[in-house]
């Protein structure tokens, strides 16, 4: 893939749709899970400029900064930190539509306002790390970032699954 074609709408969701098959061309074949990531943050940031883009990925017992794209930040969270340790608890995608109503907040950022961060899961229910994406802007997500994200873990979870079946 040469370059990322973003459509220009102001529509998030037509945006989300015309990612989703990017994606899977970018990251399918690749076996590499850090350039996978790292590729995956790129495409967000440049998609749709959210204030910061990355993966924490579960490293023993805590949640460790992987590939992003944005200011620097924390480097490692403990399981039951923040709004990624919430998603990492609960399994669940965690939207907080006003950062500082949410106790526990890790702020990286004094700029980030809201913050979505979708869990990544595997097939036995692992969760194997977590997409955290952070707005300058309050009230930032909605159902359609939620529905959006998902899918693109979706994406990331079938590749990685390929790659390990096709190392078995
Ligand atoms: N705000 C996150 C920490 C990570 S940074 O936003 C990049 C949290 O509360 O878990």
């Amino acid at each position: 893939m040469e370059s990322l074609i973003v459509p220009s709408t102001d529509s998030r969701e037509k945006i989300y749709s015309a990612l989703l098959p990017q994606i899977e061309g970018l990251i399918s074949g690749e076996d590499d899970l850090v350039a996978n990531l790292a590729n995956i943050t790129a495409v967000l940031k440049e998609s749709f400029h959210f204030l910061w883009v990355g993966f924490y990925w579960v490293k023993k017992d805590e949640l460790v900064l992987g590939p992003f794209q944005g200011p620097i930040a924390c480097t490692r969270i403990a399981f039951d930190r923040g709004v990624c340790g919430h998603a990492y608890s609960t399994k669940k995608t965690t939207i907080v539509p006003n950062v500082d109503e949410f106790s526990g907040h890790i702020a990286c950022s004094s700029n980030s306002k809201s913050e979505i961060v979708v869990p990544v899961i595997d097939k036995k229910g692992h969760v194997l790390g977590v997409l955290d994406v952070d707005s300058d802007k309050l009230n930032d997500f909605t159902e359609v970032d939620l529905q959006g994200l998902e899918s693109i873990v979706k994406i990331l979870l079938k590749n990685i699954d390929n790659d390990l079946k096709r190392k078995s």
